[in-house]
């Protein structure tokens, strides 16, 4: 498709002129004789480049460009300055536009400009896509930056294999595919399996394909996953688990960029580039002998190494703020914020599954929701068991089987009122004793027995 410029000029004999030259030259033209319409057209033509004159009626070029929002646009723009005017060009200039022509200018300068902002701008824009697909990834910690940055790194070398070390929920499906999407394989497919799910020998036909008649059900020849990537990425999960023999197949593979179909003589050619990721230790594995150092090798030419959650900080807070933001949107809800309360219960916590624990917490928590805020008692109890149960459980003089939670939810306060309740009925009435029951000072005890008008 041609890319499409608009001339924005007051003086017909120059916009006729640029039109004439920039069609010659394969570009779509638009052009505009005041800086009103010129507005109007980038808004209605969505140009991919703007030539725009400074001294214009009313409107002048500079004011044109201010109002511009180019940065966010993408919008790449040529100014035209009448000849000296420096100061005019610097403004441009800060304003973001990407260079300057001064008047008279002549069409090669012209072309040659106009070429090199087009490439500029297609440049900008990808980046800015590369970005886009590595901001799913949430984190600001420096391990996850260095996460992001290797990523866009290795979409820039084609054919790396990488390897993806993180316990269970850390992101590493979520890493492998964000190198797909931001490498030039791109359009090509990405296939995943995970090789803990699958009996060795299906495992192998599932990855290499078969021919007809390769076993007695395959009526047919059937292609397998490296051919079917070919061109694109193959994600190995839980690349820990292969069984020995397949990883001696894999490293052939590898190391040959060919291989055959199970039951098959040719030899076929492929250009994938693997992606493995295991959640175990895969330095035991070898030393036990359960996984191949060469394949090792072979397989962490780059190694990622996803941290746990909470090792992570204050991401936990982020990647809480990215989910209710999500489900916001996806429930129609309304939910500000967790309160100061329950984001340091979200930091404590260990987090064993991971980001995908997180995402299930936050979840379940927004379905409980009934006010704006999320409260530590919307949180599962296992996150705050650390902190009040031990004491409950201990002695459990009180039983809290009667308690039952209204679907609505319920809040501390009314748990509180109940609970006090419970304790005076338990202690039949003796204040003192009731107070023991629930491990606080008679005063405070009795504070909250005036406050729930039980005094
Ligand atoms: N940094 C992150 N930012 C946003 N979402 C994340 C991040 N890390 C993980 N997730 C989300 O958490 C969930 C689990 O991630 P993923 O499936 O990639 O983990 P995994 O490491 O492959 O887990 P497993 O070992 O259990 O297969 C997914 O919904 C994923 O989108
Ligand atoms: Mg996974």
């Amino acid at each position: 498709m041609a890319q499409k410029i608009l001339v924005v000029d007051d003086e017909k004999l120059i916009r006729w002129t640029l039109e004439q030259h920039l069609v010659k030259e394969g570009y779509e033209v638009v052009t505009a004789d005041s800086a009103e319409r010129g507005l109007q057209l980038i808004a209605e033509e969505a140009p991919d480049l703007v030539l725009l004159d400074n001294r214009l009626p009313e409107m002048s070029g500079l004011e044109l460009l201010d109002k511009l929002n180019i940065q966010e646009r993408g919008l790449m723009v040529i100014m035209i300055t009448a000849y000296g005017l420096v100061e005019t060009a610097v403004k441009a200039m800060k304003l973001g536009a990407y260079d300057y022509i001064s008047k008279p200018f002549n069409l090669e300068e012209i072309t040659f400009v106009i070429r090199k902002a087009l490439e500029a701008g297609s440049l900008r824009r990808q980046v800015k896509q590369l970005r886009g697909r590595v901001d799913t990834i949430i984190g600001e910690t420096e391990q996850m930056e260095r996460v992001k940055g290797l990523i866009i790194k290795i979409a820039k070398s084609d054919a790396t294999t990488v390897l993806i070390q993180g316990e269970s929920g850390t992101g590493k499906e979520l890493v492998a595919k964000a190198v797909h999407y931001t490498s030039t394989r791109a359009d090509k497919p990405f296939m995943a399996i995970n090789c803990a799910a699958l009996p060795v020998t299906l495992l192998e036909t599932e990855l290499m394909g078969h021919e007809k008649g390769a076993f007695t059900d395959a009526k047919a020849a059937k292609k397998g996953l490296f051919e079917l990537a070919d061109g694109g990425t193959l994600f190995l999960d839980e690349i820990g688990d292969m069984d020995l023999s397949m990883q001696a197949k894999l490293l052939r593979v590898l190391e040959e960029k060919s291989f055959r179909r199970v039951g098959g003589v040719k030899d076929i050619k492929v250009d994938v580039r693997v992606i493995s990721a295991t959640n175990q230790d895969l330095g035991t594995a070898m030393s036990e002998g359960k996984f191949r150092k060469d394949l090792y090798y072979r397989l962490q030419v780059v190694p990622i190494m996803l941290p746990p959650l909470r090792e992570r900080g204050s991401d936990v807070l982020l990647l809480a703020r990215h989910y209710m933001d999500h489900f916001n949107k996806e429930c129609h809800k309304s939910v500000r914020g967790l309160t100061p309360e329950a984001e340091q219960i979200l930091l404590a916590y260990q987090w064993p599954g991971n980001v995908r624990e997180l995402k299930n917490v936050i979840e379940r928590a927004m379905i409980f929701e009934v006010e704006d805020e999320i409260l530590p008692e919307h949180l599962p109890q296992e996150l705050t068991e650390v902190r009040t149960s031990p004491a409950l459980q201990q002695d459990a003089a009180i039983s809290l089987d009667c308690l039952t939670i209204p679907e609505g939810g319920i809040s501390i306060e009314d748990v509180e009122h109940a609970l006090v309740k419970k304790a005076l009925e338990t202690a039949k009435g003796n204040q003192t004793r009731a107070a023991q029951l629930l491990k606080m000072p008679r005063d405070a005890f009795r504070r909250r027995m005036k406050r729930f008008g039980l005094a």
